[in-house]
């Protein structure tokens, strides 16, 4: 994680960006810049408020999207110069599994027949028996009775509909899969279940995951590795432990002392309130994202662009008072 660091990522993001052209000229910059790193077996959060390209940002990774510009290195190789051929072969190893697994799921196909689609789609086995075969086997793996094999989507509840969603992103054997908001659509009983499934399977099978959220707590829960994310750019990233014990970026900060406490008088840190709503960042300017709404802003903020600061080994924070601590 630290310039120390000397294994080879499985995936590596560098300055990519995705700017959506808008009507009448105008550039959305939904990613705006990333630079990250994933190694094997990690799982990397990325958190922050709606809106701020997290979705982007995991489409574009895996060219759901194409970029504006930026490298996207799986093993070492640039993914966003494969032909079309080599894209597809490739795009087994490379999975999501959705928010609202209802929408992505066929209402037509049965369960089995989700399950299957991409087998049948690459042709994975040489028969159709060996493919519902495999299905089946999928089912038991992410916890799914079997008899639901010949039920349709609509007629499961959140949870199961969503292993039926894990269960088709795993048929191909994928190495990295990209939650996006997973649990966000389910009740908060059935959040744990699923979020021990992702973490039971990431183990079994030896899964990468970038696990995509607005929710602090479930990052806590289930990353190695968080990156905060405010309107297209990183302003944090840290190891988990690091980024709850230790934040350093005021909109972090602001971020963790929103999650709910049951008891407030538990409550060891003060309420930062994050006031104000996220802006578009639409024909944005230099300076930080996040100056309009921070209680350290200053002039300074507003003329550039914060660089980043490694103020401990793999913590590195993006806000101009890291630098200011420094010198
Ligand atoms: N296809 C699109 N065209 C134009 N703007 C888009 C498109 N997709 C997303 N956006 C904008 O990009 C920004 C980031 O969106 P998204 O990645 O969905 O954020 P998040 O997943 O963090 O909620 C938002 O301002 C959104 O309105
Ligand atoms: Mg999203």
């Amino acid at each position: 994680m630290s310039a120390l660091d000397t294994r080879t990522p499985l995936v590596e993001v560098i300055d990519l960006r995705k700017h959506f052209k808008l009507k009448g000229g105008a550039k959305l910059h939904a990613v705006d810049g990333i630079n990250l790193r994933v190694y094997p077996k990690e799982t990397v959060g990325v958190v922050g408020e709606s809106g701020c390209g997290k979705s982007t940002l995991g489409r574009t990774i895996i060219r759901l999207i194409e970029p504006t510009s930026g490298k996207v290195l799986y093993n070492g190789n640039d993914i966003l110069k494969l032909s079309g051929r080599k894209m597809r072969e490739l795009r087994k190893e490379l999975q999501i599994i959705f928010q609202d697994p209802y929408s992505s799921l066929d209402p037509r196909k049965s369960v089995l027949e989700v399950i299957a689609e991409y087998m049948f789609i690459h042709h994975l086995y040489r028969t159709r028996a060996e493919t519902y075969n495999r299905a089946a086997k999928l089912m038991d793996l992410v916890g799914l009775a079997r008899r639901y094999a010949n039920a349709y989507p609509h007629e499961l509840d959140g949870g199961r509909r969503q292993r039926v969603g894990i269960a088709r992103a795993l048929s191909l054997n994928p190495k990295f899969i990209i939650c996006d908001e997973p649990v966000s659509a389910l009740d908060v009983s059935i959040q744990a279940q699923i979020l021990n499934l992702l973490m039971d399977l990431e183990e079994e099978l030896g899964l990468t995951y970038l696990f995509i959220t607005h929710d602090m707590s479930v990052v806590k829960h289930i990353s190695t590795k968080i990156m905060v994310m405010y309107l297209g750019q990183c302003v944090e990233v840290a190891t988990s432990d690091e980024l709850f014990e230790n934040p350093q970026h005021p909109y972090t900060k602001a971020l963790l002392s929103a999650i709910p406490v049951p008891d407030l008088s538990t409550r060891d840190k003060e309420f930062v309130i994050l006031r104000g709503e996220v802006s578009n960042p639409i024909n944005v300017k230099p300076g930080c994202r996040f100056a309009k709404r921070c209680d350290y802003c200053t002039e300074a903020c507003t003329k550039a662009d914060p660089e980043p600061v490694e103020v401990s080994p793999g913590h590195v924070v993006s806000c101009i008072l890291m630098k200011q601590q420094q010198n």
